[in-house]
């Protein structure tokens, strides 16, 4: 007897990283190889057409997994009884840019999308937001849909924390799986902090694994923070294929659970002196789809400045919504 299917909703869905999603979530890649999935796929009117081919060949992929696929620009039609909601649809940066210059751009398609996810997504929905400024249009999306749980609402900096282990990795020789405990804090922008001071490598502290602070400090969180304008800069359009990979390895992990720590950003309780509500990464792990900020972790001086600033710049993103009237 095959389980019931399970709804996720992806917005943007013609785009480009959508073209990359779309196929790992019907290849079973979120919820796992014997979970069937229906897809939703919310995009504005103007890029149906295009997503039509799309639907196209997810159909000649004859994916197992795959229950079905309805498409529209109706958000609250696409996000009837969805369980997992991710909102990738908005403009990405152009060169030169900040992602913080996004805000006025997209944040107005955050607001209605979060009152449609409260009105029709089923009771368990997940959401994630990979559209940037992603902090920030998480926390407009969670202020419009007042009956969710603030705790269902997440956005992506994994791919900054895929690329902080990728960056060890061919610094140490050692394999990504022998990395552990790479922490990205705060914003998904340049101000960013990926964390290696509790890291290990093979087991051993990353610090004395590396052998060379100026590296870490000089050269690894720069290039972490920077990497999204320096793949703008070579290939002339924002990343796609590694931002639906690491957009799959969070909302996997946050459905299915994981025993390690990995880095979410989650509305803040307070905790590492993060001012509560703000949508700011965390170190986490995830337990029967529940998310718990990994507590009692030392702050050193260097990490306590890198943080605050981080927390500061979000801070100053949320007055700018508020400005707005997005939340
Ligand atoms: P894209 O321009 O290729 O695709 C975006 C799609 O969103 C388009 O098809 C567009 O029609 C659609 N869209 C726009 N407004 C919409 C709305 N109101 N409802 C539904 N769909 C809508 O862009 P992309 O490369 O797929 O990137 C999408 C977003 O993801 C950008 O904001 C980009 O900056 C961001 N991004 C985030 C991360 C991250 O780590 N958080 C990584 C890469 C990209
Ligand atoms: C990224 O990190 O690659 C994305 O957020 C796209 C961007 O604008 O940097």
């Amino acid at each position: 007897m095959p389980k019931p299917a399970v709804r996720v909703a992806v917005s943007g869905a013609a785009g480009a990283i959508g073209y990359s999603l779309l196929f790992r979530i019907a290849a079973g890649e979120l919820l796992g190889p014997d979970q069937p999935v229906e897809l939703r796929l919310l995009e504005v009117d103007e890029a149906l057409r295009k997503l039509e081919g799309t639907v196209m060949e997810l159909q000649d992929c004859a994916f197992p997994m795959l229950a079905g696929t309805e498409t529209g620009s109706d958000a609250r039609r696409m996000f009837d009884g969805v369980s997992h909601a991710l909102l990738v649809g908005a403009k990405p940066r152009g060169p030169g840019m900040e992602r913080g210059d996004l805000i006025e751009v997209n944040g107005h398609i955050f607001g209605p999308q979060g009152e449609a996810l409260n009105d029709a997504a089923a009771d368990d929905v997940q959401v994630t937001v990979t559209g940037n400024p992603a902090n920030t249009n998480c926390l407009i999306a969670m202020h419009a849909a007042r009956d969710i749980p603030n705790e269902r609402f997440s956005a992506l900096t994994r791919l900054d924390q895929n690329r902080a282990v990728a960056q060890l990795a061919a610094k140490t020789g050692a394999s990504v799986t022998d990395i552990h405990d790479v922490i990205i804090w705060g914003n998904h922008s340049a101000t960013q902090y990926p964390d290696v001071t509790h890291a290990t490598i093979h087991g051993r502290a990353a610090r004395l694994e590396v052998g060379d602070d100026a590296w870490l400090n000089d050269v690894l969180i720069p290039t972490v923070a920077k990497r999204g304008a320096a793949i703008i800069d070579a290939r002339g359009a924002s990343s796609a294929a590694s931002a639906a990979s690491a957009t799959i390895d969070h909302a996997r992990d946050w459905a299915l659970g994981t025993d390690r720590i990995v880095s979410m950003a989650v509305p803040s309780d307070g905790s590492y002196g993060v001012p509560e509500g703000l949508v700011s990464s965390f170190p986490v792990t995830v337990t029967e789809r529940a998310w718990r900020i990994v507590p009692d972790l030392t702050i050193d001086e260097f990490s306590r400045a890198r943080i605050d600033a981080s927390v500061a710049e979000l801070e100053s993103e949320r007055d700018a919504v508020r400005a707005l009237g997005l939340i």
